[in-house]
């Protein structure tokens, strides 16, 4: 019968060899249970030892250690090496294919109006305010010199908030509503700033409209105004004819009729004409409303109407977009169809 010394040597060649040849982590496992596992043939080959004569043991004892050292230095090699192998792709890289390439995302139509017309009036010297969109009466309508029966504040056109105790929306004693226009942004702003005042207010409105091809319930307008000494219509005309000559080409014309507004007097309706107007099947398109600043609403912000003047106006951001794109729906800037905000 062989003895024991002589049976490691081969048993840990074997047990190297199955170590090597194992190409998977599953197998190395197994391989590791049947050499040095509870049960493996290392294992017991050491449990032979006990029936060595006394004077063999220590120099059998020391060749098995020695034997089982190396396989578990081997052992712990080949598994870093599968885990490595496994975390590696399973198909070489080439490195010829073209690469995925990312689509860019783009600023909304709308937002590149805004920015544009921003950016013509920051050119002379007008600074973006702000405003919140769920507004009291008060800055909406009454601080701009707009009475209690006005048509816009009826609950029929205008979004009011539900009162707090449950009553109808519109009817408390002081109701909030989303902001049906961002004129009201002009009255925060003076009551918080003492003249002049040079701003504009880009920012988001709400009416009760039936959606159509020029309508939207929410929509987007761009609100400015000037305070200073002696501001007379004619600096708000150079203001106007410049940006929007900026926006949409030199050959833009400006006109202004006269019109009604609360808070303004005299009032005016801009319509502007040019060769894109023309593209539309009109000489002239209605684009804005503005005026001379009411005296009464300077003496509601604390201003002194006697020292004081000013311009306002608001327009409809939609509105020049679709003029400066030639699109015939305001409903397009809301759907959100990559098909259309592609092509901006
Ligand atoms: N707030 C008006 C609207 O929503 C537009 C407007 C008209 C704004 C005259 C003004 C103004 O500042 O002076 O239709």
């Amino acid at each position: 019968m062989p003895s024991l010394l002589d049976e490691i040597d081969p048993l840990l060649h074997s047990a190297l060899a199955d170590m090597t040849s194992a190409t998977d982590l599953a197998a190395l496992e197994r391989v590791k249970g049947n050499w040095i596992g509870p049960h493996g043939q290392f294992t017991s080959l050491l449990k032979q030892l006990g029936t060595l004569p006394k004077e063999e043991r220590p120099a059998v004892g020391k060749r098995i250690n020695e034997a089982k050292n190396q396989l578990e230095t081997t052992l712990a090699a080949r598994r870093q090496e599968l885990e490595l192998r496994s975390a590696l792709p399973k198909e070489p890289t080439d490195f010829s294919l073209p690469g995925r390439r990312r689509a860019l995302g783009k600023l909304h139509p709308l937002t590149q109006v805004t920015d544009d017309i921003v950016r013509s009036f920051r050119k002379i010297g007008f600074v973006v305010a702000d405003g919140p969109e769920v507004e009291d009466e008060y800055h909406c309508f009454d601080a701009l010199n707009t009475p209690a029966d006005h048509p816009a504040r009826d609950t029929q056109d205008t979004f009011y908030l539900a009162e707090p105790d449950g009553a109808p929306p519109g009817s408390g004693p002081t109701p909030l509503l989303l902001r049906t226009h961002t004129s009201s942004v002009q009255i925060r702003v003076m009551e918080k700033q003492k003249p002049p005042v040079r701003i504009i207010v880009p920012g988001r409105v709400y009416r009760r409209d039936n959606a159509d091809a020029t309508h939207n319930p929410t929509f987007q307008q761009i609100e400015g105004l000037y305070v200073d000494q002696g501001v007379t219509v004619g600096d708000l005309k150079g203001t106007v004819e410049f940006v929007f000559k900026e926006l949409l080409g030199s050959d833009v014309k400006i006109r202004f009729r006269p019109h009604y507004f609360s808070y303004t007097e005299p009032s005016f309706e801009i319509d502007f004409s040019s060769s894109l107007t023309r593209k539309m099947g009109k000489e002239w398109m209605e684009i804005a409303g503005c005026g001379m600043v009411h005296p009464q609403v300077f003496q509601n912000v604390g201003y002194d109407p006697e020292v004081w003047t000013g311009w306002a106006f608001g327009f409809g951001i939609e509105r020049v977009a679709m003029i400066r794109y030639g699109i015939n729906d305001i409903r397009l800037f809301y759907e959100n169809d990559l098909r259309f905000l592609k092509q901006f």
